[in-house]
C-alpha cells in the first residue's frame, strides 16, 4: 500500500502543479493542512548540513553568509530498488542523477528569481529526490535568520526573513526543526526563539544541537540533551555534521554517517544517550513523527479534499469541456488524485489491508 507520506507528497505536488488556479479554489488551504517539517535557526547554524545528513546526499549549495535564499521544498521518497535521482517541479521532465548538478540548479534557479543579489524570495523552489536510501518525508529548508544586513542586503532584510520563516512554521499543521548551535549560548538561539514564539509550549518542535564537536574544552552538552535545561515536548537530537575541512576534503556522507555514530558511542559523556542521537536517529524518528501526525490529520484532510473536489468540480463546469483545454486538463487530473487520495486514506483509516499497519 501506497505509504501515507508519499500520498501527501504527491498531493502537495498536485497542489503545486495547479498554480494560477490555487487561488479560486480550497487548494492553498489543502495544502496548508498537509503536515510537513521546516528546518529553522540562524545562519550557519548547520541548517543544510542537517538536511543534508538526513538524506545522505551532497546536494545543496552552501557558504558562509547567506545562501539559502529561497524556501527550498524538500520531498523524499523511498523506493525498493533502482537508481537514486532527483527531479525539479520547474523541470518536470529531467531526471538529475548528478547530485553536483541538483546543487547548480538550486543555485541557478535561486538567482533566476532574486537575481545575482543577496536578496531573498518567497517563492518556494520545489524538488523530489527519489531513492531506496531515504526515508519518506518532506523537509522545507529556509534561509537563515541573522541580526543584522550585510552589504548589498536592504535594511529589511532581517525582518524579511523573519517574516517569511514565520509564514512557514506558525502553521499549526507544521513540524519544526528547530537547529542551534552547541558552541554558542542556547539561551541567544534564533531557532528557539523563534520557534517558541510559534509553538510556546514546544509540542511540535524536535530541538536539533549542532557542532556537539566544536565545543570548547571541559564543557558538554548532555544537559541540553537530556532535556534539563530547555524543555521541549520531545526529546534533543545531537547531532555531529562534517566540518568546512571535511567538506573541502570531500569526505564523503557514508564516512560521515560512521564517524558520527562513532563519536556518540566511545563519548564518555554522551555513551549512554548515544542510541537517540545521530543524523540517521533524527531522520527515522521524524519520518515515524511525520506519519502519526498525517494518520491523526486523516479526517480534516479527507474532509478538505472532498470540498477541494467539489470546488474543482465547479471550476470545471465553469470552464466548459475540460480536457480540451490545457487548464482544465490540469483541474480534471488534480481531482481525479484527489478521489485516488479520498480511497487510499478511507483503506489507511479502515486499516483493511494486511500489514496496513506499518505505515510509514
Ligand atoms: P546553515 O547556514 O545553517 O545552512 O549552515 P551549514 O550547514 O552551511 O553549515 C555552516 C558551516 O558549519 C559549514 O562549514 C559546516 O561544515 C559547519 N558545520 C555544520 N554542522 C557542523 C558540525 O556538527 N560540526 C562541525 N565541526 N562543523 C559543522
Ligand atoms: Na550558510
Ligand atoms: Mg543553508
Amino acid at each position: 500500500m501506497e505509504t501515507l507520506i508519499d500520498l501527501v507528497n504527491r498531493l502537495q505536488k498536485a497542489c503545486t502543479a495547479l498554480g494560477d488556479f490555487g487561488d479560486e479554489s480550497s487548494l492553498p488551504t489543502l495544502w496548508d493542512a498537509l503536515p510537513s517539517i521546516a528546518v529553522v535557526g540562524g545562519q550557519s547554524s548547520g541548517k543544510s548540513s542537517v538536511l543534508e545528513s538526513i538524506v545522505g546526499k551532497d546536494f545543496l549549495p552552501r557558504g558562509s553568509g547567506i545562501v539559502t535564499r529561497r524556501p527550498l521544498v524538500l520531498q523524499l521518497h523511498k523506493v525498493e530498488e533502482g537508481e537514486e535521482y532527483a527531479e525539479f517541479a520547474h523541470l518536470p521532465r529531467k531526471k538529475f542523477t548528478e547530485f553536483a548538478a541538483v546543487r547548480k540548479e538550486i543555485s541557478d534557479e535561486t538567482d533566476r528569481e532574486t537575481g545575482r543579489t543577496k536578496q531573498i524570495s518567497s517563492v518556494p523552489i520545489y524538488l523530489s529526490i527519489y531513492s531506496p536510501n531515504v526515508v519518506n518525508l518532506t523537509l522545507i529548508d529556509l534561509p537563515g535568520l541573522t541580526k543584522v544586513a550585510v552589504e548589498g542586503q536592504s535594511d529589511n532584510i532581517v525582518h524579511d526573513i523573519e517574516n517569511l520563516v514565520r509564514s512557514y512554521i506558525e502553521k499549526p499543521n507544521c513540524i519544526i526543526l528547530a537547529v542551534s548551535p552547541a558552541n554558542q549560548d542556547l539561551a541567544t538561539s534564533d531557532a528557539i526563539k523563534i520557534s517558541r514564539e510559534v509553538d510556546p509550549k514546544g509540542e511540535r518542535t524536535f530541538g536539533v544541537l549542532t557542532k556537539i564537536d566544536l565545543m570548547d574544552q571541559g564543557t558538554d552538552a548532555v544537559d541540553i540533551l537530556e532535556g534539563n535545561s530547555c524543555k521541549l515536548k520531545f526529546p534533543w537530537i545531537g547531532v555531529v555534521n562534517r566540518s568546512q575541512a571535511d567538506i573541502n576534503n570531500n569526505v564523503d556522507m557514508i564516512s560521515a554517517r560512521k564517524r558520527e555514530r562513532e563519536y556518540f558511542t566511545n563519548s564518555p559523556q554522551y555513551g549512554h544517550l548515544a542510541n537517540r542521537m545521530g543524523s540517521e536517529h533524527l531522520g527515522n524518528v521524524l519520518s515515524k513523527h511525520l506519519g502519526s501526525v498525517i494518520k491523526s490529520r486523516i479526517p480534516g484532510i479527507q474532509s478538505l479534499i472532498s470540498r477541494t473536489i467539489l470546488d474543482l468540480e465547479t471550476e470545471l463546469s465553469r470552464l466548459g469541456k475540460p480536457v480540451a483545454v490545457d487548464s482544465g486538463g490540469k483541474l480534471y487530473l488534480i481531482m481525479e488524485i484527489c478521489r485516488a487520495f479520498d480511497q487510499t486514506f478511507k483503506e489507511h483509516l479502515d486499516g483493511i489491508r494486511p500489514g496496513g499497519e506499518k505505515v510509514y
